[in-house]
């Protein structure tokens, strides 16, 4: 008996060795980790920065890890990148993105072709519609603060934590600009806040059983919140008009809901956390506090308006270089989205060194440009600190020369991703966050409870997932202010 044993396991082990992954010519090189099967993924899932630095320390720009199973080649050199972002025949978008919408929405949308889909926002998010919800958004954002601070008792100071203050009001002003249920913003984004904390989480199935509870309990309840039942009789909002094509793709009532949930995220869940480390780095660094207020000051709008109703238009959101300047270097530091592509196809990758690499089919191809380029020290000096001015020629034009190893960069920062599936949402989401700052810096009195403080690190687990959220918060205290002249 023992001797079967030993032979099967002897057996086993040899199957093992022989099917087990190895490098192959032409490949890059491959790390597996210790670990069978999961290889590279708890250190990735902790810190996924720091584990994608560990290794381009001791391969290079290009290298195959495994994670949980998966063979992902990491790419890290900005002017390779345009062999990934381009190339939609033998690299493909959407089975990873429809894995991560069924793991963290339980969402299917069976016959939905990514390209329409996508249409349909394009459609909405530029041109007249996206200056028609550019325009409602900063009316609610104007409503939302000021009907909060009304009455004499909120001018005086308050406290609270800017990312909450920052991430509450925006979501709160997108939500009422997209989606038809106005009855209480508040609830959904409570309800929201508690979900999006277990995302990456979710994303990466690590829910421990009662967090799994917690978050079904929250998609629930977010479904139920934006379900039709709640639905307004406004036949040309946002959302029927969503409803209207998930009709047209033949996607049932169910699957409805939950697509909703899915919008709301990537509508809602990156320009409040946007907002708020753009605040926290003018509030934490004087002297470009002091540029954008100078700049926001010689704003047409500021000369003629009341103080009440002073609001950016889109016109004038183009001729702020300085805010721009701020908003680059902000996103710089902080927008941390992976794209990943599935390699459907073998791919022969031409890197800009001359070299050549084989990605097999099957495995997955991945970009991580907060590494590279935008914290790269090659490209951008001092890259942990904020400058406000990074992205600022001295004759206030826009800054987009940047070089690695003399070779000028078509990608020094890459916040919206690039190529076919760059982001839909930019301009909404430029128009949203520069609107809000303006309205903070313009009505509020603005300032940090404690003088000397920091912005907090960041939420190591967040990496991956879009702009990345602190580690902690930033208190400030803040009030209506009665007349623009100190600003
Ligand atoms: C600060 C805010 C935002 C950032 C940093 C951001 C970033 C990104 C990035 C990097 C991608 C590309 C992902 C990839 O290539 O794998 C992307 C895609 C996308 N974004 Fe955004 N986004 C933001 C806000 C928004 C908003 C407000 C909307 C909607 C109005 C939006 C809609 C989309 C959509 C629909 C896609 C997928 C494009 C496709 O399917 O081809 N985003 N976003």
């Amino acid at each position: 008996m023992l001797w079967i044993t030993l032979s099967l396991l002897i057996g086993l082990l040899i199957l093992v060795l022989f099917y087990a992954r190895r490098r192959q010519k032409n490949e890059p090189p491959l790390d597996k980790g210790f670990l069978p099967w999961l290889g590279h993924a708890l250190e990735f899932g902790k810190d996924a920065a720091k584990f994608l630095r560990r290794m381009k320390e001791k391969h290079g720009d290009i290298f195959t890890v495994r994670v949980a199973g998966k063979y992902v080649t990491v790419l890290l050199d900005p002017n390779s990148f345009d062999s990934v972002v381009n190339d939609t025949v033998c690299l493909d978008f959407s089975r990873i993105r429809n894995q991560l919408i069924k793991t963290v929405f339980g969402l299917q949308l069976p016959g939905t072709s990514p390209t329409s889909e996508r249409k349909w926002m394009e459609r909405h998010f530029q041109g007249l519609n996206l200056f028609k919800l550019s325009a409602s958004m900063n009316v609610h954002l104007q409503n939302l603060l000021l009907s909060n601070n009304t009455n004499s008792s909120l001018s005086e100071w308050r406290q609270d934590g800017l990312f909450d203050l920052c991430y509450s009001l925006l979501f709160r002003a997108g939500y009422l600009t997209l989606f038809d249920s106005r009855d209480d913003p508040a609830a959904v984004y409570r309800e929201f806040r508690k979900f999006d904390e277990l995302l990456s989480k979710l994303a990466r199935n690590l829910l421990k059983q009662e967090e799994r509870k917690t978050a079904r309990s929250c998609q629930e309840r977010l479904w139920e919140l934006l379900s039709p039942g709640w639905l307004s009789e406004e036949l040309d909002s946002w959302q029927q008009s969503y409803y209207r094509f998930l009709q047209e793709e033949r996607i049932d009532a169910e699957m409805q809901n939950r697509a909703l949930l899915l919008q709301l995220w990537t509508t809602q869940c990156n320009a409040g956390p946007a907002a708020f480390w753009l605040l926290g780095y003018l509030l934490t660094h004087p002297e470009a506090m002091k540029a954008v207020k100078s700049e926001i000051r010689g704003l047409s709008t500021l000369q003629d308006t009341p103080l009440q109703h002073p609001s950016i238009s889109l016109l004038e959101a183009h001729c702020t270089p300085v805010l721009d300047s701020v908003l680059s270097e902000t996103l710089r530091l902080t927008a941390a989205v992976m794209i990943s592509r599935e390699v459907v196809q073998d791919k022969i990758l031409h890197m800009a060194d001359g070299q050549e690499y084989l990605l097999r089919r099957g495995d997955r191809v991945c970009l991580f440009p907060l590494l590279s380029p935008q914290m790269d020290p090659q490209i951008h000096q001092e890259p942990q600190i904020f400058k406000y001015n990074r992205f600022l020629n001295e004759d206030m034009t826009v800054k987009d020369h940047f070089y690695k190893n003399g070779k000028r960069l078509k990608y020094y920062t890459m916040p919206w991703g690039a190529g076919k599936n760059s982001c839909v949402g930019k301009e909404f989401a430029v128009a949203a966050i520069k609107q809000f700052v303006f309205l903070l810096l313009t009505h509020l009195d603005l300032e940090l409870c404690d003088p000397e403080a920091k912005v907090p690190p960041v939420n190591s687990s967040r990496y991956g997932f879009g702009i990345l959220q602190p580690d902690g918060d930033l208190q400030v205290r803040y009030r209506l202010r009665r007349t623009r002249h100190e600003m």
